[in-house]
């Protein structure tokens, strides 16, 4: 079978199609005939980076059906259509840029027949993040005001859906008139312009729950728009200096810093298939719906992998397998 894989750490151009054998599925664990697959920031920082286990196949999201199952699984059968995440950590060597994936079923959860393999890529991971962050960290409730930084990208087109389903008001920053069209679209209720000078003025409400992914620019600023009792959930950023400590504690703030990784990696967290079960049902009643700003071919992994890092876009880039 084919297999986008790289034997060491580097550029895109260390991704190599190669042929490898097929996987065979231990007792707990399925055998998937990928259909589709999600690419995410974290794919490629890793393969700058280098993970654990040489050579890695890349893609953490994928959706397909089920070809076979190891003795002991009695949830799964084949034929079923199902839908994972968490193959880029380091757990795994396996990744879902190829035709057939072997995975226990803790990171899989079943795909309704109404949600395309395509959409159900583009929502694993990142939809997994911004459940995560507003209904397991936040507690974001209906009568709340929720900011979402970013509210054109991966996580943050699903996390403006998700917060327009679950509060009364939301507010979200984007690049471009395009995004800015793209975010009321998916819900806010408030769109501003991340490079506003005035921003920080132009939040003219205190906000109850703010989702960050760059938390070293904005965590100063988080701290500024925040409501008495904010949660603050941020999931990445570099280490950074900041401002506003003491208003923070003024304001009895909470800081969430979480990692989705956790869920695929760790055996004291939630399986990934709890909260990848809900948000596939919120996209099968058409509650979120993931973008797919395009779609590329195995062959073309090293193109997604830089563009994924370099370009600016609305929703997700997958591949079909
Ligand atoms: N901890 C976890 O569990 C977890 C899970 C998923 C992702 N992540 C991390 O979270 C980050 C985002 O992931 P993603 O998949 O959403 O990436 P993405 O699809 O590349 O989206 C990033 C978004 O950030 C926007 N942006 C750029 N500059 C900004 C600024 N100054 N202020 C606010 N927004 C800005 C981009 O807008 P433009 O298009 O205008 O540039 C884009 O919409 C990545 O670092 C990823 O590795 C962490």
């Amino acid at each position: 079978m084919r297999a986008v894989r790289y034997h060491e750490a580097g550029a895109p151009s260390v991704l190599e199609l190669e042929a490898v054998d097929r996987p065979t599925p231990k007792g707990d664990e399925l055998l998937v005939a990928v259909r589709a697959a999600s690419i995410n920031p974290t794919d490629a920082k890793r393969r700058q980076w280098g993970p654990k286990h040489l050579p890695k196949t890349t893609g953490s999201d994928f959706a397909g059906v089920v070809e076979s199952v190891g003795d002991h699984v009695t949830a799964f059968e084949s034929g079923d259509r199902v839908c994972g995440t968490g193959l880029h950590t380091d757990r795994f060597q396996q990744g879902s840029f190829q035709e057939y994936v072997t995975v226990p079923t803790d990171i899989v959860a079943m795909l309704p027949d109404s949600v395309s393999f395509k959409r159900g890529a583009a929502a694993a991971l990142a939809g997994v993040t911004a459940w995560r962050a507003l209904v397991d960290h936040a507690g974001l409730e209906p009568a709340e005001t929720c900011f979402v930084h970013g509210g054109t990208g991966g996580v943050g087109h699903l996390a403006v859906q998700l917060s327009a389903a679950l509060s009364t008001d939301t507010i979200t920053t984007v690049g471009t008139e395009e995004a800015e069209r793209a975010a009321t679209e998916f819900g806010a209720d408030t769109v501003l312009r991340y490079d506003d000078p005035e921003l920080q003025e132009s939040v003219d409400q205190p906000v109850d729950v703010i989702v960050d992914h760059r938390i070293d620019e904005y965590l100063g600023f988080d701290i500024g728009i925040s409501a008495f009792g904010g949660r603050i959930v941020q999931y990445a950023g570099e280490d950074g200096d900041f401002e506003g400590a003491r208003e923070g504690r003024s304001k009895n703030l909470s800081l969430h810093m979480m990692n989705m990784s956790n869920l695929a990696s760790r055996s004291d967290t939630t399986n990934i298939s709890e909260p990848l079960s809900s948000v596939l049902e919120l996209v099968a009643r058409g509650v979120i719906n993931p973008q797919i700003h395009q779609n590329y071919s195995l062959d073309e992994a090293a193109e997604m992998h830089r563009a994924i890092l370099e370009d600016s876009f609305i929703g997700k880039l997958v591949v079909t397998v």
